[in-house]
């Protein structure tokens, strides 16, 4: 790969960061090639390596490939393919510029979003010869939705076309159509030819016809501050720097307009006020700190602020809410799970989040809404979201810091989705907890037990509820007062809406962790006997709880083992494909890696499996000896 070096440095300008997008072979890295080339940031060794390669491996006969200079992985030299983003930092005279080269095809809709959601700028390429594509329509949905405000239509490959105006004139007027409803800031089409060097960096003689800029001279002049400083003042506090009892400042970005000292500031979601001391920085104290700027300000007042809160204007502070709609992309193969616990990143604070069922899916080639109970790789839809704690934060459409976010995966820490605001939703914020005055120690302490929920997981047929009902009979001849939630059972009622796919079980946890956890508030020993085949929902259904409250009980039995019993007759089925996405079979089950409890019920009998159990109650004190 072609190493390309900073050339100038402009300390005081931030580089401007544009993405180009296009379809394969539509010539991105001819372009971005060029770009280099002309603008003499090639060195001479770079240059002759460039030749020998373009004469063995070029696509362009006798000329230079840029192509290849550009072409950042091996793989991608032998697929003709580009497979990743690949940044370029390159700078001119004018300006720095941080290029995102990033890839054509369906499949890798989420490298394009690493790139563009930094972007100020997007580069569509259009061939000349083909006009506006599927891809076209996907890219500009993809960037709006991003936030990108300023598109440059590069209209390529027009010496394939015999610098035709009329073919350049039809491609920008469709695109304008097309482009209306993404209210882009400025779309800037250029006739231009990468290969030939026309329009790139100077203009061509070739269409006299065109008045408008060179991408080059575009690229240098064009105004993407769009106003973030003149935008309502946001600062997530990255850190607390506090070295000794006399200095204690908040450092983090400027995520949104102006501060200067003596600035009345509020900070969210305590809603402490104070007033702006000193604006720090390695290089002194400054009178004026705006958008983009990293810095540590001091207050005037000790109030309590810390990592993760979001510094505002006094005057016109964030929003700060637990329930959103948001945009969501999805990137991870296996599906989003509406109401599985995701974290939640923005700015500087991590929450827990679960997402509803979307809304609508997307269909991004067209922007039609689809029905959808998930999201796939690359799916983008609307869903609600359900924080565990309440955060401050604007719509991304009006600031892309303070209303971005990604989500992780708890368990695998992937990032499996990012996300975009759109708006806090009002209903949580109305509905307050109710102070209850008889608590659930009060209500267990009569019935003399600690509440708990014992919770059996394991395969079909492993004996979960045979265990749980044995235990039950000797729990309630002792005196104690018992409920069994049963998935059997269960399903026929409050769940009769749920099948077995991946989110269908997620939701059925859900909800009879809810119940179980109700029944445990009302003081009772609660039995619950689901297959609860994830590790993810069974972490969830603990946390719901308190310490203590929560035993897992892995009811071991093997899939031959049981499939060998098969009391219901069900693995019969499942093995001849009358019934789908059985556990063991064709669906997973994840055994407990800690579970409180694990009984083998090849080594014990259901009887002497509850005395364990029960044993281990009496051990524990949940009931009296
Ligand atoms: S869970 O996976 O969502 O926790 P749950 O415990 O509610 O499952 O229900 C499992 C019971 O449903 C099984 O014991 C079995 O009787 C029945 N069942 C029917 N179809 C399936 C299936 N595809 N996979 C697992 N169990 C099934």
């Amino acid at each position: 790969m072609a190493h390309i070096s900073d050339r100038k440095s402009h300390e005081t300008t931030p580089p401007l960061r544009f993405i180009t997008c296009g379809s394969v072979n539509d010539g991105k890295s001819t372009l971005i090639g060029r770009l280099l080339h002309d603008s003499n940031m090639i060195s001479r060794d770079q240059l002759a390596g460039l030749e020998a390669d373009s004469r063995q491996v070029g696509t362009q006969g006798q000329e230079l490939d840029f192509a290849l200079l550009m072409d950042g992985l091996a793989a991608e030299r032998e697929q003709k393919i580009t497979i990743d983003v690949a940044y370029r930092f390159f700078s001119t005279d004018q300006r720095k510029f941080i290029a995102a080269d990033t890839p054509g095809h369906e499949h890798y809709t989420r490298n394009m979003v690493t790139g563009a959601s930094t972007a100020d700028v997007a580069i569509l390429m259009i061939d000349a010869g083909k006009g506006i594509l599927t891809q076209t329509r996907r890219h500009s949905y993809i960037i709006s939705l991003l936030g990108i405000r300023h598109v440059v239509l590069a209209i390529n490959k027009l010496d394939l076309v015999d610098y035709d105006r009329a073919v350049y004139d039809g491609i920008v007027a469709a695109y304008d159509e097309f482009a209306k409803p993404l209210d882009f800031a400025s779309i800037t089409p250029i006739p231009m030819s990468a290969l030939r060097g026309d329009n790139i960096t100077g203009k061509s003689g070739k269409t006299p016809w065109y008045n408008g800029p060179t991408l080059m001279a575009y690229l240098e002049t064009v105004d993407v501050a769009g106003g973030a400083k003149d935008q309502p003042f946001r600062m997530p506090v990255q850190w607390v720097n506090q070295p000794d009892q006399d200095f204690r400042g908040y450092a983090g970005m400027i995520a949104g307009g102006t501060i200067r000292p003596g600035d009345a500031v509020k900070s969210l979601p305590s809603s402490k006020e104070s007033t702006v001391k000193s604006i720090t920085t390695f290089n002194g104290d400054l009178e004026q700190a705006v958008a983009g700027q990293s810095v540590t300000i001091t207050l005037n007042d000790a109030i309590n602020v810390s990592r993760g809160d979001v510094l505002c204007a006094a005057n016109d502070p964030a929003p700060a809410a637990d329930q959103f709609q948001a945009h969501i992309l999805w990137m991870n193969e296996q599906e989003m799970l509406p109401g599985r616990t995701y974290l939640m990143k923005t700015g500087a604070t991590t929450a827990q989040a679960t997402i509803a069922a979307p809304k609508y899916a997307i269909d991004v080639n067209t922007m039609e809404h689809l029905a959808a109970k998930t999201l796939d790789l690359n799916g983008i839809g609307v869903c609600n979201l359900n924080l565990d704690r309440t955060i401050a934060f604007d719509p991304y459409r009006e600031n892309r810091d303070m209303g971005g976010f990604i989500l992780i995966d708890r368990l695998s820490n992937e990032t499996v989705g990012v996300g975009m605001i759109d708006f806090a939703l009002r209903r949580a914020s109305n509905i307050h907890m109710q102070d209850l005055v008889v608590d659930k120690e009060a209500r267990a302490s009569l019935k003399g037990q600690k509440p708990v929920m014992l919770w059996f997981t394991g395969l079909s047929g492993s004996g979960k509820s045979t265990i749980a009902n044995a235990l039950e009979q000797k729990l309630l001849a002792a005196g104690h007062h018992t409920y069994i939630l049963d998935g059997d059972n269960v399903r026929h009622g409050l769940n009769k809406d749920l099948g077995f796919t991946d989110a269908d079980r997620v939701e059925n946890i859900r909800r009879v962790s809810e119940v179980g956890k109700l029944m445990v508030d009302a003081g009772m020993i609660t039995l619950v006997s689901f297959i609860s085949p994830f590790r993810s929902e069974r972490r969830m259904a603990r946390q719901m709880l308190e310490n203590g409250e929560f035993v897992e009980i892995h009811v071991d039995t093997p899939l031959e083992v049981a499939e060998e019993r098969d009391v219901k007759g069900l693995y019969k089925k499942a093995r001849k494909g009358e019934i789908k996405n059985f556990t063991g079979i064709d669906s997973p089950y994840e055994p407990p890696l800690e579970p409180e409890i694990r009984i083998s019920t090849t080594d014990r009998t259901p009887e002497e499996a509850a005395e364990d159990l029960l044993s281990f109650l009496r051990g524990r004190g949940y009931i009296a000896n």
